[in-house]
């Protein structure tokens, strides 16, 4: 039923979606009057069924899986035993409980404070074929827990997929309500824009504690199709006045990431490619200064994007470039001013970011000829820019920012503070289909929905070149 209510509101949204998605700057944006009538900003009690520990000594839990290669071929599988290591086996196959295969993985716990951890494991699962679904088994005898995942399709420049994307999620029943919305929405493959347990919230050992709730709660989707991680200024948990000042701690104990395979010295930043996509992972809060290690990996990695074979160029960090909310107003002018002119020169498509807590998207526009002494300071259209999107309204317990600056600046498409989640289903190499889902079931004021061209083929000159290249094959 949702589905078949989805796809009514994608045809009906699709004409304004033209409308949009061609307009230029000059005409205004759309700043949403919905308000919203959601639960309270508080976290779920502890001891609430969503944070239920699975049943059976030492069962696994918090399960989650993650891209474990560069183009789709391995999964890390992450979980956590309470009482003891146990085994850090994972058996694996493509027909429901024959485990033709196993892989062994790794087992390490950590501190925080007074609390202890528990014992967290990973395990690469590669050389896995494409597009099929695998079963998998964790934990031992009667503890032992069995889920499923399925491979993307091949890297093709056609491959359709929808990736959600989601940020600052938290644990609130806003959060349950986002997440459940999600798992009816048809992605395959989450896109996380940072700010996942808002643990530091919590003082000393339930900072922990709130880890572990967060790692129960996600298990519900990240356990059966990957999460792709990025970090936010809530993983970071520097706390000298408790003795804590290894930053991202937790978080890169809790959450691996396959840098190694894009070449990348940090967690904190990597690229995987995904069927036709090629997602770039930033660290908002790591160095990205000229010449650092961030700046120098991203400048290789961008010269190894192949549109030919993955068209859709995606960025994902946590602080937004562009943004026309009070709340964290132009903290990412740093890094917009070291990065914005690459991501201009490469056509990135789209630029995903969290950390505000409201949904907004923006024309396509740059502004990378500002100088302090001429004073050029105002974005303009451009053609080549990426779109950027705001989706930071996951639903945690610091609520939603709700003050926008007034008027709408130009370069700002659409905006309202609303929970929810976004879908990026892409069609093939020159369409994909943007959704804004907000939380607030059959209220009749529009989202946000946008059919996106390709910003490589979907240029006036790829589009002859592709023409062409069909017209000789059709004519061979
Ligand atoms: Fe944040």
């Amino acid at each position: 039923m949702l589905q078949f209510q989805y796809q009514i509101t994608a045809t009906v949204t699709v004409f304004l979606g033209i409308v949009l998605s061609f307009a230029t700057t000059g005409i205004a944006g759309r700043t949403s009057t919905y308000i919203r009538s959601q639960w309270p900003s508080s976290d779920i009690p502890l001891n609430d069924d969503v944070f239920a520990v699975p049943k059976g000594l030492n069962a696994p839990q918090q399960v989650h899986i993650t891209q474990g290669d560069y183009d789709g071929k391995a999964v890390i599988i992450s979980w956590v035993t309470p009482n003891e290591a146990g085994s850090s086996e994972v058996e694996y196959g493509t027909s429901e409980e024959n485990y033709a295969f196993s892989a062994h993985g790794t087992v390490k716990s950590y501190t925080f404070y007074n609390y202890t951890s528990g014992f967290i494991h990973h395990c690469l699962v590669d050389g896995l074929e494409y597009d099929t679904k695998y079963y998998y088994k964790i934990g031992v005898d009667e503890s032992a827990r069995e889920f499923w995942f399925r491979t993307p399709p091949k890297i093709d420049p056609d491959a359709p997929y929808t990736f959600g994307i989601i940020g600052d999620l938290g644990q609130t029943y806003n959060s349950l309500s986002t997440l459940e919305h999600y798992m009816e929405s048809g992605g395959q493959t989450v896109l996380f824009l940072g700010d996942l347990s808002y643990a530091d919230r919590y003082k000393y050992d339930n900072i922990g504690v709130r880890w572990d709730s967060w790692g129960r709660f996600v298990e519900r989707s990240a356990a059966y199709q990957p999460w792709i991680w990025s970090a936010g200024n809530h993983e970071i948990e520097y706390m000298p006045n408790i003795g804590e000042v290894f930053p991202f701690k937790a978080y890169l104990h809790r959450f691996p990431t396959p840098y190694m395979a894009s070449n990348s010295s940090s967690p904190l930043w990597y690229a995987v490619r995904r069927a036709s996509a090629h997602i770039i992972v930033l660290s908002s809060y790591s160095p990205f200064v000229k010449y650092s290690p961030q700046w120098m990996w991203l400048r290789e990695e961008l010269k190894k994007v192949d549109r030919t074979k993955t068209p859709w160029l995606i960025v994902l960090m946590h602080v937004p470039l562009y943004s026309s909310n009070l709340v964290h107003y132009m903290e990412g002018e740093g890094m917009r001013a070291v990065f914005e002119s690459w991501f201009v020169q490469s056509k990135v498509d789209f630029i995903f970011a969290g950390h505000v807590h409201a949904n907004e998207r923006s024309y396509r526009i740059s502004n990378i000829y500002y100088n302090l002494s001429r004073g050029d300071r105002y974005p303009v259209p451009d053609k080549s820019a990426p779109v950027y999107l705001t989706v930071g309204d996951g639903g945690n317990q610091e609520g939603l920012a709700g003050r926008f600056w007034d008027p709408q600046p130009e370069y700002s498409a659409f905006r309202e503070a609303s929970y929810g989640h976004s879908t990026l289903e892409i069609r093939n190499r020159t369409h994909a289909f943007y959704h804004w889902n907000r939380n607030d079931d059959g209220k009749e004021v529009p989202t946000d929905d946008v059919i996106f061209h390709n910003q490589y083929w979907a240029s006036n000159l790829q589009r002859r070149r592709l023409k062409k290249n069909h017209s000789k094959v059709g004519g061979e």
